[in-house]
């Protein structure tokens, strides 16, 4: 066995170095590099006897068709959203986020509620004793239910638990990073032991068919591994984070083997748990009655959902040569871009002051599909002018200046009608499925025609 010189490896992202540094060159975290007595091996170092000696893998046809995915639903729908109806059975689900951001509540609200119905549910627990979470469901209103409880950190342990009777339908791990395993030398948390227990938990879901849900904390610093390190073994990820000032969680698939990524299932975190926000739109639009300049409503889309946000933004002259840009929810480079457009292709001064935009309600937007309603905050904060509280905005914008079609427009003109919008702001191209709405549909081809309404 050809055993590579690497000896240190980034807790963060699991790149591996020959020597010790400040700062992981794959990563860029600080002081992530910790010594491993790794497994690593070099690829294709597999001796000629090893090679004789192994048996033929079995060579499947794609039209065999396998059975249909079986799911488990918890009924929390917000949560089965998010992985796309359901756990697929046999699948390895990493559940990441920050500590304390309500994960462990979650998944025992999940598998106390698929207990409910009759599944059989193990919740393993590294961090809390089974009082404590006994405790914690009592607080949940769950003390009645059938969950198996298990307090233990070593993988052979866990595994020879599941395995001793029928197989569960159901199991939670929490977290990744306490677990260890005897055939590794390294403490617990560090990268080789958190791939290994990972691997060993993936195999047992795929061999013995329960779902197996993973907790992995996200942590600043280095001293333990990321949940980055098993994104790529697992079949979906979904990150779990809010904002705090809201109470509000939002849990993303980032990727899902078994069903459509970037579904966003939202909570509300309360004193007796997690509760569902089923119609989120309410959410993140302003309370406020009054019409301010600089607030602007785009209709985005989440996964396949679509939810109205309000963009709010604030320009103040700037004392200095390189002025202010300060944004929470969005892309930096993105507000760089329109405003160089508004400049450039629309006339419009705006590149002397201090910028501030914010996506109210602590979401994070990343479509490009914002632009239009960016501008629209921006050229209403710059012209002092409020916009219509009943109109939302949604658009591409190019360098040219150009706005172009989006997907989905049908379903954003649907949501903004359904509550209540009356008017919307959108690109001249792209068509539109069905002409029956009560929206004023205004469709521009250039940035410039929205700015020269502010004129
Ligand atoms: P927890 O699920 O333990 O977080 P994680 O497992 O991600 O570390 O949640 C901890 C926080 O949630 C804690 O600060 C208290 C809060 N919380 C509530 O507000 N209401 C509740 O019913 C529960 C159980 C927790
Ligand atoms: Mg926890």
């Amino acid at each position: 066995m050809v055993k590579l010189a690497q000896d240190y490896v980034c807790q963060s992202c699991g790149a591996a170095s020959s020597k010790w540094q400040g700062k992981c060159p794959s990563c860029g975290a600080w002081n992530s590099l910790s010594q491993e007595g790794s497994a690593l091996t070099a690829p294709g170092s597999v001796g000629l006897k090893a090679k004789r000696r192994a048996k033929a893998a079995t060579i499947e046809s794609l039209a065999d068709g396998g059975p249909d995915v079986q799911r488990i639903a918890s009924g929390i729908g917000e949560l089965d959203r998010a992985v796309g109806d359901g756990f697929a059975r046999g699948s390895a689900v990493l559940v990441s986020g920050e500590p304390g951001i309500g994960k462990s509540t979650l998944l025992l609200q999940a598998a106390a509620a698929i207990a409910a119905q009759g599944h059989s549910a193990l919740y393993f627990s590294g961090e809390e004793a089974t009082d404590q979470i006994r405790l914690r469901a009592s607080r949940l209103g769950l003390s009645k239910v059938p969950l198996g409880l298990v307090a233990e950190t070593c993988v052979e342990r866990i595994l020879a638990t599941i395995e001793q009777g029928p197989a569960p339908d159901f199991v939670v791990i929490d977290s990744i990073q306490t677990l260890w395993t005897e055939a590794i030398e390294s403490a617990p948390g560090t990268v080789s032991q958190v791939r290994a227990g990972m691997q060993s938990l993936i195999a047992l879901a795929k061999a013995r068919g329960p779902v197996i849900v993973v907790v992995g904390h996200v942590t600043k610093d280095g001293q333990i591994a990321g949940p980055k390190v098993i994104e790529h073994m697992v079949d979906a990820v979904l990150t779990f984070d809010g904002d705090n000032a809201h109470n509000l969680r939002l849990l993303r698939a980032t990727k899902n083997r078994f069903g459509p990524a970037n579904e966003i299932g939202v909570f509300d975190m309360h004193g007796d748990g997690l509760r569902e926000v089923s119609n989120p739109s309410q959410l993140f639009l302003s309370q406020g009655d009054g019409e301010v300049a600089g607030s602007a409503v785009f209709a985005g889309i989440e996964g396949t959902r679509p939810l109205l946000v309000e963009i709010q933004a604030l320009l103040a002259p700037s004392p200095y040569a390189a002025p202010r840009r300060s944004v929470v929810g969005w892309d930096q480079n993105r507000l760089a871009m329109i405003l160089a457009v508004l400049e450039a292709r629309c006339g419009v001064k705006i590149g002397a002051q201090d910028v501030y935009l914010n996506v109210a309600g602590g979401l994070r937007i990343s479509e490009p599909a914002a632009d239009m309603a960016v501008a629209a905050a921006l050229l209403s904060a710059f012209s002092g002018i409020a916009l219509p509280k009943d109109t939302v905005y949604f658009g591409e914008v190019g360098l040219s200046g150009a706005l172009r079609p989006v997907q989905q427009m049908t379903v954003r003109l649907k949501e903004a009608q359904k509550l209540g919008f009356r008017s919307a702001f959108l690109p001249a191209a792209g068509e539109i499925l069905s002409n029956g709405f009560a929206v004023k549909l205004t469709r521009l081809s250039q940035l410039k025609d929205l700015a020269t309404l502010f004129a």
